[in-house]
């Protein structure tokens, strides 16, 4: 694996042109998806600031232009519709050059239209000489244009009683309020994870410290909570958030995740009272960060979107000096005790025509690089190889068993082994069993739907050619489309 050096890292973009060598390079990857958002060079990962403003929805994404690396952080800004046909917009916040706030870094935020513009809330990651990191709450107004104008002084600096690992603000408009909430991710002197609440009258000024949320019986969870927010879906209050380093139960050693607790939210003690465990947002290997869209009108609803990967990891293309896509969007839901994902009612406009699959001798179907794959699963166990050899050898294999009431997701079988330190296999049990299956594969990812959003498993593939196959094992109905590309290729700097 490449090493980078400190400079090399965090290397200051002057000229989009330095960057045309390296997109012509890794355009030409078999990996490039077709209907996710991937990073137009370099890194991507975390989404930012999105929200629906001027007739569109706007999206960015954290990214380092200049390999693999999570180095110097951007904000670049695509756009959408209808949130599945996406145009890249360019990069739209840029690091100070100077010493300022911002100089090491724009990292993770959200943003929130007020009258004819998007504000911006995001963390100036500040590095001094020595390298001691400073992080500051910072905010920019995005001009019709399309530039930011940056508020010369940052909203607040860090909160001197943690450390300085606090960031990623998450704007919060209570329904009926006429003032704000603001919640940032944060780590106690005794690195314990936490989240922080601010409280202002005003989006562009006055915000003060309100206090520490607390989450009874979440005390000692992880040593740092990223991407906190809470989001008040179908009369619930739901605080989502991504607790690192710690193991938990059936997610092998993976040491960063990205969960839920439903419960209700106190806004005058900040207390967040959890009705219910924490849950796994994802079930699958890639997904982290997770960010509701800002300004959704349905209140028994929310948009969520993710970055399709995880911190401390590295993954095929990092060799190719590109990595890291979004997922699909996903509708959420409150249905019991539970969120429920579905993916948009709009992504149907993808499909080609539908094909009933039809295995040859050896059992195997043809998968197309870019698909949609559903079925309606009877009654006993089910198995579902994807991206198998012609003879039907290898790849994932989606297993249930009636038995157990118990789905597998198992990529042992792939070619290209990664991040094995992750572990082969997740799991997830299914009380009700199993009944239906929709699953979108694109060239480097699968995201699969379990019995209508009651879970989701969303992993980075990276199939050889000769792995693009698929047998099923099983009572199914399965139906099968190939699916347009809805992300063009536009070197747009
Ligand atoms: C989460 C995260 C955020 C931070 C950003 C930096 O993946 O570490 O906490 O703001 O990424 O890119």
């Amino acid at each position: 694996m490449r090493e980078w050096t400190r400079e090399e890292k965090y290397r200051y973009l002057k000229d989009p042109q330095e960057l045309t060598e390296l997109y012509g390079r890794i355009r030409g990857s078999v990996y490039r998806q077709t209907f996710h958002n991937q990073a137009v060079t370099g890194l991507m990962n975390d989404p930012n600031g999105f929200v629906w403003f001027d007739n569109r929805w706007h999206l960015f994404y954290q990214w380092c232009p200049w390999g693999a690396v999570h180095g110097l952080k951007h904000w670049y800004h695509i756009v959408s519709k209808d949130l599945i046909t996406w145009k890249n917009l360019g990069v739209c916040l840029l690091p100070d050059q100077g010493d300022g706030y911002d100089n090491k870094g724009v990292y993770s935020g959200s943003a929130m239209p007020i009258r004819d513009k998007i504000y911006l809330y995001y963390t100036g990651n500040h590095r001094d000489a020595d390298w001691t990191r400073h992080a500051y709450t910072c905010l920019a107004r995005l001009g019709n244009d399309g530039w930011p104008e940056k508020y010369p002084l940052p909203l607040f600096g860090s909160h001197p009683d943690y450390t300085e690992h606090q960031r990623d603000p998450k704007i919060i408009c209570l329904p009926d309020r006429e003032d704000y909430y603001m919640i940032i991710g944060a780590q106690t002197k005794e690195k314990r994870g936490c989240a922080l609440i601010y409280h202002s009258e005003d989006l562009q000024h006055g915000w003060e410290f309100a206090g520490e949320l607390t989450v009874p019986g979440y005390e000692a969870f992880g040593d740092m909570w990223e991407c906190p927010s809470i989001e008040r879906i179908g009369g619930r209050d739901v605080f989502l958030f991504c607790p690192q380093h710690l193991t938990l139960p059936g997610r092998g050693d993976s040491r960063n995740h990205n969960g839920y607790i439903m419960g209700t939210m106190d806004w005058e003690s900040l207390t967040f009272t959890p009705d219910g465990q924490f849950h796994v947002l994802d079930f699958g290997f890639d997904s982290y960060a997770a960010a509701c869209a800002n300004n959704i009108e349905d209140a028994d609803k929310a948009i969520l979107i993710a970055w399709m990967g995880v911190p401390d990891v590295s993954y095929p293309t990092d060799e190719e000096d590109w990595a890291g896509c979004l997922t699909l969007p996903r509708e959420l839901t409150v249905r019991g005790r539970r969120l429920i994902q579905q993916p948009l009612p709009e992504l149907k406009k993808l499909r080609g025509e539908k094909i009933i699959p039809t295995p040859d001798a050896k059992g195997c179907c043809a998968l197309p690089y870019a698909a949609e794959l559903e079925m309606d699963c009877r009654a006993g166990d089910v198995c579902v190889h994807l991206f198998t050899d012609e003879e039907g050898k290898g790849g994932l294999e989606i297993r249930y068993d009636d038995k157990g009431r118990e789905i597998t997701v198992d990529r042992s079988g792939l070619r290209t082994q990664f991040n094995v330190q992750e572990g082969a296999f997740r799991k997830r049990p299914l009380e009700n069993g199993l009944s239906h299956l929709r699953i979108f594969i694109d060239r480097s990812s699968v995201e699969i739907f379990v019995n209508d959003g009651d879970a989701v498993f969303t992993s980075r593939v990276f199939p050889k050619k000769e792995e693009h196959f698929f047998r099923m094992e099983g009572d199914l109905f399965p139906r099968l489309w190939e699916l347009r590309p809805a992300v063009k290729e536009e070197f747009l700097i």
